[in-house]
């Protein structure tokens, strides 16, 4: 077991969920992720970094990794908002609401986030 300590100082291994391998993730091809009971999540890779939000656009019912990344850019598909990966904020019109995003941890080849049913966060 591998015990992190995040950023925003919570344990890494506090519900922490695998999600998919880190080897799937390539830059501008984000992952679909679906957990069961857990909402649809989109994984994305950014230079060395990875990163999760909810996979659905917030402005109406569209999966962002339908869409295009340019970056750490994310771009719906069906009316053309965009989002920052990294923030979740909303950084193109039609899109106002952010998205949520998620604790990421990598470990052992997996990309896993913390408490991804959660709405505390
Ligand atoms: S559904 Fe995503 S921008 Fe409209």
């Amino acid at each position: 077991m591998v015990h992190n300590t995040l950023p925003n100082g919570k344990s890494a291994t506090a519900n922490r969920t695998r999600l998919c391998k880190v080897d799937d993730v390539v830059e501008g091809n984000p992952v679909a992720v679906n957990v069961p009971g857990v909402q649809p999540l989109a994984a994305y890779r950014v230079g060395d970094e990875y990163f999760v939000t909810d996979n659905v656009c917030t402005h109406a019912y569209s999966l962002l990794t339908d869409g295009f990344q340019d970056g750490e850019m994310i771009e719906c598909e069906v009316h053309g908002g965009t989002f920052d990966i990294r923030t979740g904020s909303a950084t193109g019109f039609p899109c106002r609401t952010p998205l949520k995003t998620f604790d990421v941890v990598v470990a052992d080849g997996w990309i896993s986030v913390i408490s991804p049913d959660s709405d505390d966060q």
